[in-house]
């Protein structure tokens, strides 16, 4: 099987390949080079702007794949190019979009499942429009790939993923909690924020894209890819705690007063309006998916970070100071313990 990975080298790409490669794929890649890569001969490699739409038609035109999996398509502007690219030269086409895509909508019913999808947008919130203009261009991105299944059966499947945890996961939400419970003084969320956790592990993902791998009656869908569990984030993060070896106070604050004490809701990626919630029953049911217990692939995340990750701080943790004594303001003020 010929496999075209479009980016694929710094978190879920880089998961796929690897298993693509383990089952015996060929594997091209198609990326800026910005970002090193440990796949060795084992790959080809192109090198490219996905952006330098011209020069992506003219470079992949007269290729054939058996699939191409889009892993960092954002913009409509991505999805009309690759159709005209590989418009009866591919097998299947591989979109990874996101729960976002429900959480721009109105009366959003959750867990959302995935014709909850077929409803009107809301207005972006003010102040939200980075994270809403995500949701609203996934959702274009997802349309023209269902016009074109309707139209002219453009083989694609689609993956609605909440976060998604595993280890080289560069956005360090997840190491956010860590860190601070590591340093051993209490965590702050903003009141309210002890939101639903039912994240993906990222061979999860991994292996749901496998599982639809030259599978007809999966063209033209669209899958929802969640863990099963429903945890809150306090319990997930005392879950974390407990295989950290470490205790875990916890407070929520409301936002004003974390605001009033230099504390902005940054601080804890996983609380807030824009963490989706979602039902992965269909693709339970459809392409037998599995997912892993948040118990196992937690524990495989957190040592990851302790053993191996090398990387910075989280940016929010520059917060830290302030809120240690916000915290500390705080129980004397409740006279908590
Ligand atoms: N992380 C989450 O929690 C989460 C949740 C839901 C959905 N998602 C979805 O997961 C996908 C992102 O996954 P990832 O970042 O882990 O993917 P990845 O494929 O592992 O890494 C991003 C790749 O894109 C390449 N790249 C970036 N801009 C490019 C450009 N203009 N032209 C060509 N290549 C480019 C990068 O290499 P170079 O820099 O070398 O070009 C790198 O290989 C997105 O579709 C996102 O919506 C993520």
């Amino acid at each position: 099987m010929r496999a075209l990975v479009i980016g694929g080298t710094r978190f879920l790409g880089y998961h796929i390949v690897k298993r693509l490669l383990q089952e015996g794929v060929e594997v091209t890649l198609f990326n800026r080079g910005r970002t090193p890569d440990e796949f060795g001969d084992q790959i080809k490699r192109v090198r490219g702007d996905r952006k330098d739409y011209k020069k992506f038609f003219e470079t992949f035109r007269r290729e054939r794949f058996d699939v191409v999996i889009d892993v960092i398509g954002y913009d409509p502007e991505d999805i009309e190019v690759a159709l005209k690219t590989f418009r009866d030269h591919v097998g299947q086409y591989i979109f990874i979009s996101t729960g976002q895509v429900y959480l721009v909508t109105r009366d959003q019913r959750q867990p959302s499942r995935e014709e909850d999808y077929y409803r009107p947008l809301m207005e972006c919130p003010p102040g939200e429009e980075k994270a809403y203009e995500y949701g609203v261009k996934k959702r274009a991105c997802e349309d023209l790939l269902e016009e074109a299944f309707r139209a002219y059966k453009f083989p694609s499947v689609r993956f609605r993923c909440p976060i998604i945890h595993g280890p080289r996961d560069y956005t360090l939400r997840l190491y956010s909690y860590l860190i601070r419970i590591l340093d051993g003084h209490p965590l702050i969320i903003p009141e309210g924020g002890d939101s639903i956790i039912r994240h993906v592990y990222v061979q999860d993902v991994v292996n749901a894209i496998m599982n639809v791998l030259e599978v007809e009656h999966t063209r033209g869908k669209v899958y929802n890819l969640a863990s099963e569990e429903v945890l809150r984030l306090s319990e997930f993060l005392e879950l974390a705690a407990r295989m950290l070896e470490k205790s875990l106070t916890l407070y929520q604050i409301p936002t004003k007063i974390m605001l009033e004490h230099g504390v902005t809701p940054e601080i804890s990626p996983f609380s807030g309006q824009w963490v989706s919630y979602l039902d992965p029953a269909l693709a339970m049911e459809e392409i037998k998916f599995k997912p892993t217990p948040v118990r196992e692939w937690l524990r495989e995340v957190v040592h990851w970070y302790i053993d191996d990750y090398q990387g910075p701080e989280p940016e929010n943790y520059r917060q830290r100071r302030q809120e240690i004594a916000l915290a500390e303001f705080w129980k004397r003020l409740k006279k908590l313990e």
